[in-house]
């Protein structure tokens, strides 16, 4: 399904679609990110986007960018030193090639084991996945940039980034 139909869908078909979502989560594969779990993590990283699910990214990539967060993006995203060692210890714990693992091994793919990648949306394997989304869609008023995960995929808070 596109995702335009999908940000139409009624609620009815929403249910519909949660238990589709669930079974397939079950079974296992590339569309399930655990959501940040830890409130303090989810409070400081996503206020400005979506809580970005940890095993999206290699741990070395989370390392990167809390060590500049001052240049975040063009955003000081800059944090207390107790809170950043706090966060920082999450997302690397959690991450793609550390614990979420399971869940991150398929959207790490194609990354070399020297490169700390900051964008979730220039991943081989994102940009792989996302290549027949049109060009008007990404310009669309409701979506307007990559990072804007929730706008195709409804249950992103959730970790579901199904396709239909
Ligand atoms: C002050 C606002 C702000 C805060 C706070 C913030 N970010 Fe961001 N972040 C941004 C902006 C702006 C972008 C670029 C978004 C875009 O390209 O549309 C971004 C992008 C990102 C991306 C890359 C998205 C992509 O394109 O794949 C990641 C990952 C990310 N942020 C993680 C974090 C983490 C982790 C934290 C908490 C430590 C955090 N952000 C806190 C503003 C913020
Ligand atoms: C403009 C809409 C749009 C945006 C924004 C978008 N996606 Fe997607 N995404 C899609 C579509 C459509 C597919 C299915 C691609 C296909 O099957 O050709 C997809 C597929 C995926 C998949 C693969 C799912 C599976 O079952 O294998 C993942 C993972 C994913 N997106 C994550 C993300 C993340 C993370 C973000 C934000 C950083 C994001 N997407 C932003 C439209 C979008």
């Amino acid at each position: 399904m596109k995702p335009r139909t999908r940000m139409l869908v009624p609620a009815a078909c929403a249910l519909v679609f949660a238990g589709l979502v669930l079974a397939r989560a079950q079974a296992g594969g590339s569309h399930y990110f655990p959501p940040v779990a830890d409130p303090v993590v989810k409070e400081e990283c996503g206020s400005c986007h979506l809580a970005f699910a940890p095993s999206m990214l290699p741990a070395r990539s989370w390392e990167r960018m809390m060590a500049t967060l001052g240049e975040h993006f063009g955003d000081d995203a800059t944090v207390e030193p107790a809170v950043a060692a706090r966060i920082a210890k999450y997302l690397v714990d959690n991450a793609g090639d550390a614990g979420g693992r399971r869940y991150g091994e398929k959207l790490l793919r194609g990354v070399p084991g020297t490169a700390a990648p900051l964008r979730i949306t220039e991943l081989p394997a994102w940009v792989r996945e996302h290549r027949k989304v049109p060009d008007w869609e990404w310009r669309h008023k409701d979506v307007r940039t990559r990072a804007n995960c929730a706008a195709c995929h409804p249950d992103a808070e959730r970790g579901y980034y199904y396709d239909e």
